[in-house]
């Protein structure tokens, strides 16, 4: 613990670390070190949030997607999926069901869903924008065009949440098929910064084929990239895909992980995500005491939650919307934070 002290100490006072003292932190951490850096991690996120947590109201809306990633289980080979997409109709539905619970940033997250092309997009967007004026409006679809990502911001949407889920190219490649690639991935994120998104990214932690030096990237990416938000949560396998026989990533590290993301960038907003939650009962209560100040309860309709199912054993699948967010407001209560209607805009700039 003594050792390694110091790095923590170095990331506190000076945001970063190099790709070898990363290294080495995660490989040598030890629960003693890990309380001492949730201390750390706690003042940091104490200091410009307070003990407020935000939520997020979470649309699933399209399980449908073109794509192939060989963690996810909507990938487009799987056949067992029950495809669904909502229509325009039932996602204002749920943003108004949402707006009444206190929900005021709605994330519209997908697949990679053909139908829902950029006029589409923009159409609905639109119509959120003009129903909801003061609510921030997050888009979680996956890969686009430049122009799309434009049109998209123009209509009004304020915030993008795409994981660059490994840095290392290599490590993209055994988790990806040859159609993707680490490089276009990063490309979006870049093009939405540059746009005027906040922008969030993040990866899995515990995927297949990971080391810690690929974690080790994942930092130094993040700290250059600079985004409003990071999303990172433990890999679990899904029963319908080629990794159904992998490890589930841990709890331990994926705590460790948002505590390290809290001290190096202390303004970035860090959601306690629902893959923490299901493979630990208090995990997300544990994501927020390691440094995190975000939840995103699922406000799709229980229709439907079912059907998206990325990995095995997901979370709040049958639970109505008002019942997810009571059910963490009360979870947050038990730990001392509190849950807050607002957009809960990002203060890392
Ligand atoms: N299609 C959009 C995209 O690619 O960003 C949004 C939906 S995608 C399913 C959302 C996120 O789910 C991914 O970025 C990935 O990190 C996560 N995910 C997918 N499969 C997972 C698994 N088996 N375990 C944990 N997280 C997973
Ligand atoms: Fe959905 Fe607890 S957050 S039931």
């Amino acid at each position: 613990m003594k050792d390694l002290k110091y790095l923590i100490d170095k990331l506190k006072t000076q945001r970063s670390l190099t790709r070898d003292e990363w290294t080495a932190l995660i490989v040598g951490r030890t629960p003693e070190l890990a309380g001492y850096l949730f201390e750390l991690a706690r003042k940091e996120r104490h200091l410009h949030y307070g003990h407020d947590v935000y939520v997020r109201g979470l649309i699933e809306f399209t399980n449908y997607c073109r794509n192939d990633c060989l963690y996810c289980g909507i990938r487009k080979s799987n056949p067992h999926v029950s495809r669904y997409r909502l229509s325009e109709e039932h996602i204002l539905d749920c943003c108004r069901i949402g707006y009444d619970l206190g929900f005021r940033t709605f994330v519209l997250q997908g697949g990679e869903d053909g139908y829902y092309t950029r006029e589409r997009m923009v159409h609905l967007i639109e119509r959120i924008r003009f129903r909801h004026p003061d609510c921030a409006i997050t888009l979680s679809i996956g890969e686009k065009s430049r122009e799309d990502y434009q049109a998209f911001y123009e209509a009004g949407a304020n915030r993008y949440l795409l994981r660059h889920e490994t840095f290392n190219a290599n490590h993209y490649s055994r988790l990806h098929p040859p159609s993707l690639s680490a490089a276009a991935r990063q490309k979006c994120l870049w093009d939405l910064k540059d746009i005027g998104y906040q922008t969030g990214t993040g990866f899995m932690v515990g995927s297949p084929y990971q080391t810690p030096q690929d974690l080790a990237e994942d930092m130094l990416f993040i700290r250059e990239l600079n985004p409003q938000m990071v999303g990172i949560g433990p890999f679990i396998p899904h029963h319908d895909t080629p990794f159904s026989n992998e490890a589930v990533g841990t709890l331990e590290l994926t705590l460790f992980m948002l505590g390290l993301l809290r001290l190096m960038l202390p303004k970035v907003l860090l959601p306690s995500t629902t893959a923490l939650g299901t493979i630990d009962p208090k995990g997300r209560e544990l994501g927020i005491l390691a440094g995190a100040n975000v939840v995103m309860p699922n406000l799709s309709p229980t229709g439907v939650r079912k059907d998206y199912a990325l990995y095995d054993n997901k979370i709040c699948t049958g639970d109505e919307a008002a019942e997810c967010r009571q059910c963490l407001e009360r979870r947050m209560e038990s730990i001392g934070y509190r849950v807050v209607t607002a957009r809960g805009d990002s203060l890392n700039l």
